[in-house]
């Protein structure tokens, strides 16, 4: 017992010596092509340059500058004789730290030269220093603290005519939160004027400093030196200076002042000094050491005493100028009965931050682009800042917040391969041109999210595949011009949409591109506007009808089929003799058109749903008695004819309906591969496999879908019964969203809808929220989708069977804390899946069933999340076959595994 307790507290107070470790340095031996190593006297490891920049040539400095006084670090250089400026973009470097970075020059004649150089150092967009490098055997150096803001930094050299600017090593340090917070913040960097150490014989640096700030000695004769083994305590949040370094201190010979001094580089640099003082004597009885400090005659300090074995400082505050040389005197008091003393101390200049750096996003967006792409070009340093040195092609908008990239001109740059996604983060571009590259991959999904984007000029290239659906999404797009590829799909209906109304001009033509055009007259000779400026609502409402009616053509008769667009009118040629409204059927054509009602392919609440047979052939199916009561009647015609209107691939068509007798009708597209749920819950005679990829398919398709009728629809529609057996799959197993629109005036179906008060929907599905307030809004159905991507992930109904009903949200709790994803994953899959995909998809949904409809995502950033996650999984297994589907599902809209009677208060587990 007693035993224990001096244990413990021994281990309290032991002081706790982290041990110096290197994490988060970054340490490079410029020009040195090839080799790591660790540093002899820091035991740092220090890697080549290849990996922080892609220009510049190596050298070594002259043999006869190599001794054995200068360190492996110099013996090689990079120099930049191409370009106005050449970065380093050092990363990582952790956001919101402050760090210090240091850069050294040994120039050893290496070109033979031997000439006096000058250049500028810029951290970022900010000038960090001027470098004179008049000595060849001399080791010049730089050093900064700065606050980083974004998670990478750049160190550029610039040539400013004083000749070919070169480096000869560079390393950053991030420095404990808090450090030198007087001095760096967002807003301000501090470069280095001196840091010394008196008494000591030789430069201090990393492990003694676990910062590796280097501390070199200042010599001066005439002074004692003090120093102590016992440790000065230098706890301190401020400056932290090394122990080592407080163990040392001078002193005059004689109850004198002490005077030491620097010279500034201009009396116009703004300066910051620190002092640091450690009493290294006990002093004892009447013994007293005290003194005023002044700084060219200017008192800043009076009646001074050090603390004995703990560390002191006289710090600046406000920033100091005016002097070339600055000196410092310390006068003992009059009643002192030792000399003053000092350990040690640093002078900082101010680097004021004049510029804003491009927004980080975009950086981080364009970093990816020149990677993919390996753009050599002068694409270093900041994109836009400073102003001088924008990257070529790129237009930067400057105002009072940080510049942000608008126009992207990558004509004839060589590019090759896909369209890098990286273009869909730069948000405010309005303009892109890549034409006269080498693209052969397909247009990326992602460029939908260009919120911003103008003017998307992708000409002359050779894209192949389809034409992306998300293309539509772009809601500032006026100029689309794809001409001059190779594409093989159909034309997205949205933009035809959106060139049908004049908000766009498209152009899709094969032709366009001479080999090698001057940029200005292939526009005037060779852009053809397909469809610009339509004038006349007449002519706006009989374009739009056309297009809608022939684009569903295509879709219905063969998606995989697409007639090239031969010439500029080509859409306005096709099918304009059509129109299409939604049909009108009687109920003896319904007769006719299933055959006397002979084959049942589902039973619903209210009544039958058949199969049916158009006259060309089309397969539908018929749900009969959609209402029952007389006053739907008329808000049911007036609904269904708008629902014919609605067009999305992802949504089950509905084409046509039937008024006659008591028993209105809705005749819809048949969707041959029956319902989701079937496929998830298995049916008899038919197996359960949907693959991993095939569920984030249908969970995309059907995402798609939803995020159409929230968006895509004026006024919005909020479907308001989602759920696995209203998600259906065609032959291709490409998921739609059934029963949408309906659900407002028409739900009578009693068996499987919760319609007590007036809350619609399906036990397991329905918003919590929505349950408590009756207000409906979009997020309801993000709650139900999150359900439906529980199921597909899981495989389980969203009213677990066996323990009481649990809901899914509840069931998966625990296994969430658990962390394993095989628990919780549908063991169907038999381990089949990615994990980090699943885990993503599984994070998605949680948030999609978050008890406050605020806190979940809209139905666009879910497309997102699908999308991106699909494209994984895609590329992962692009090999691998899937199983392909076989057998004929029924349309089953209905199903008894719905109907349920608690309804659980899902509460929202966080991971
Ligand atoms: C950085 O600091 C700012 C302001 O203190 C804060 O808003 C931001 O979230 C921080 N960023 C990170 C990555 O910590
Ligand atoms: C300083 O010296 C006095 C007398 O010599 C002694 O009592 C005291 O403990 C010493 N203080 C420290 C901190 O060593
Ligand atoms: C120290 O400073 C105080 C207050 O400024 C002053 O009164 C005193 O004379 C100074 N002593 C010396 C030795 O300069
Ligand atoms: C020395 O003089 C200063 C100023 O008068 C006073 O604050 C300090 O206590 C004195 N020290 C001693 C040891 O008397
Ligand atoms: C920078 O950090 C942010 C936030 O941690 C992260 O989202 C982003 O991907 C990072 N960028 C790079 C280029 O690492
Ligand atoms: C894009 O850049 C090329 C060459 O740098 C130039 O000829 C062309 O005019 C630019 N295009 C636009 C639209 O600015
Ligand atoms: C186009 O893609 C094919 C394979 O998909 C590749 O072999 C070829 O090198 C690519 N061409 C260009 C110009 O990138
Ligand atoms: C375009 O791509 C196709 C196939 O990917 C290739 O045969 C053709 O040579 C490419 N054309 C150009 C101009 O790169």
């Amino acid at each position: 017992m007693v035993f224990g307790f001096f244990l413990l507290l021994s281990v309290i107070t032991a002081p706790a010596i982290a041990q110096p470790n290197t994490r988060g340095f970054i340490s490079i031996d410029c020009g040195n092509s090839n080799s790591s190593y660790f540093d002899t006297v820091t035991q740092v490891p220090y890697v080549s340059d290849d990996r922080f920049i892609d220009v510049g040539s190596d050298f070594y400095i002259q043999s006869n500058y190599i001794n054995s006084s200068v360190p492996t670090l110099q013996l090689n250089l990079r120099s930049f004789p191409d370009r106005l400026r050449n970065c380093y973009t050092l990363k990582p470097v952790p956001q919101n730290t402050t760090y210090l970075v240091r850069a050294t020059f040994m120039y050893g004649n290496y070109d033979g030269k031997n000439s006096q150089i000058q250049f500028d150092l810029h951290i970022g967009v900010d000038h960090w220093k001027t470098m004179t490098i008049s000595d060849p055997s001399a080791i010049y150096t730089a050093e900064a603290l700065s606050l980083a803001t974004a998670n990478s930094t750049s160190v550029c050299l610039v040539n400013t005519g004083g000749g070919t600017p070169f480096i000869s090593s560079l390393e950053l340090r991030p420095l404990r939160n808090g450090l030198y917070g007087e001095y760096v913040n967002a807003s301000q960097s501090v470069v280095l004027v001196t840091r010394r150490n008196f008494g000591a014989t030789k430069s201090l640096r990393f492990p003694d400093d676990p910062y590796d700030r280097v501390w070199n000695p200042y010599n001066d004769p005439s002074l004692l030196t003090l120093s102590t083994n016992s440790r000065v305590d230098n706890r301190d949040d401020l400056f932290e200076p090394p122990v080592a370094v407080m163990q040392t201190a001078v002193t005059p010979k004689g109850i004198r002042q002490l005077g030491f001094f620097w010279d500034s580089v201009s009396p116009r640099d703004e300066l910051y000094a620190v002092l640091y003082f450690a009493e290294l004597r006990n002093l004892t009885g009447k013994a007293t050491r005290m003194f005023n400090v002044t700084r060219n005659g200017e008192s800043r300090f009076s009646w001074y005493t050090p603390p004995y074995l703990s560390i002191g400082y006289i710090y600046s505050v406000v920033p100091f100028k005016g002097y070339s040389r600055y000196q410092y005197l310390l006068h003992p008091t009059s009643n002192s009965t030792h000399p003053p003393i000092i350990n040690a101390f640093e002078v900082y200049s101010l680097m004021q931050l004049t510029q804003a750096a491009t927004d980080s996003r975009d950086v981080d967006a364009m970093a990816e682009i020149r990677l993919q792409y390996q753009l050599k070009r002068n694409w270093m340093g900041d994109p836009c800042a400073p102003k001088a040195y924008t990257w070529d092609g790129l237009n930067c908008s400057y105002g009072p917040d940080p510049p942000r990239i608008i126009s992207i001109n990558l004509t004839s740059a060589g590019l090759s391969g896909e369209i890098s996604s990286s273009f869909a983060m730069l948000k405010a571009v309005k303009h892109l041109y890549l034409s006269q590259n080498n693209f052969n991959g397909t247009i990326p999904d992602s460029l939908g999210s260009l919120s911003s984007l103008q003017v998307l000029d992708l000409s002359c290239n050779n894209l192949t595949g389809n034409i992306p659906d998300s293309l539509g999404l772009l809601s500032s797009l006026q100029v689309l011009n794809l001409s001059g590829n190779n594409f093989n799909g159909s034309v997205p209906d949205t933009l035809l949409k959106k060139a049908a109304t004049g908000l766009l001009t498209l152009r899709v033509d094969k032709k366009g591109c001479t080999k090698v055009p001057s940029s200005s007259t292939k526009h005037k000779t060779h852009v053809v506007v397909i469809i610009s400026v339509v004038s006349g609502l007449l002519l706006l409402v009989v374009v739009l009808i056309v297009i809608v009616w022939s684009t569903r053509r295509l879709r219905g008769q063969d998606s995989n089929t697409f007639v090239q667009p031969q010439s500029e009118d080509h859409f306005l040629q096709r099918d304009h003799q059509v129109s299409f409204e939604g049909r009108q059927f009687t109920y003896a054509q319904l007769v006719n058109i299933t055959n006397n009602f002979t084959r049942v392919i589902g039973k619903g609440g209210f009544g039958m749903i058949y199969h049916g047979c158009l006259e060309t052939g089309k397969q539908v199916a018929i749900k009969m008695c959609f209402v029952s009561s007389p006053q739907g009647m008329k808000e049911f015609l007036a609904e269904a004819q708008n629902l014919t209107r609605i067009y999305h691939r992802n949504l089950v068509s509905l084409v046509g309906y039937c008024m006659d007798g008591n028993c209105p009708t809705l005749v819809y597209e048949y969707m041959k591969q029956g319902s989701l749920q079937e496929h998830l819950r298995g049916k008899a005679g038919h197996s359960r496999g949907l693959s991993w990829g095939q569920r984030l398919q249908i969970a995309l398709n059907a995402a798609q879908g939803l995020e159409y009728l929230h968006r895509g629809c004026k006024p919005p529609i909020i479907h308001r019964d989602v759920k696995t057996s209203n998600i259906l799959l065609n032959e291709e197993l490409e998921a739609r969203i059934a029963d949408f629109g309906l659900s407002k005036s028409f739900h009578s179906d009693e068996q499987t809808h919760v319609s007590t008060e007036s809350v619609v929907g399906t036990p397991g599905y329905i918003d919590p929220e929505y349950h408590q307030t009756y207000q409906l809004t979009e997020k309801s159905d993000v709650y139900s989708f999150g359900v439906v991507l529980l199921e597909l992930i899981t495989g389980r109904p969203p009213l677990v069977p066996g323990s009481g009903n649990t809901h899914i949200v509840q069931w998966i709790t625990p296994h969430l804390s658990r962390g394993s994803i095989d628990d919780i994953v549908d063991e169907s899959l038999r381990g089949e899946y990615d994990p980090t995909c699943a885990w993503k998809i599984l994070d998605l949904a949680i948030r999609c069933t978050a008890n406050k409809g605020s806190q979940r995502p809209t139905m666009f950033e879910v497309v997102m999340q699908l999308r991106s996650c699909l494209e994984l999984v895609i590329a992962s297994d692009k090999c691998e076959n899937e199983n392909v589907y076989s057998g004929d599902f029924n349309v089953d809209q209905e199903s008894a595994s719905d109907i349920g009677t608690n309804m659980p208060g899902p509460t929202v587990p966080t991971r």
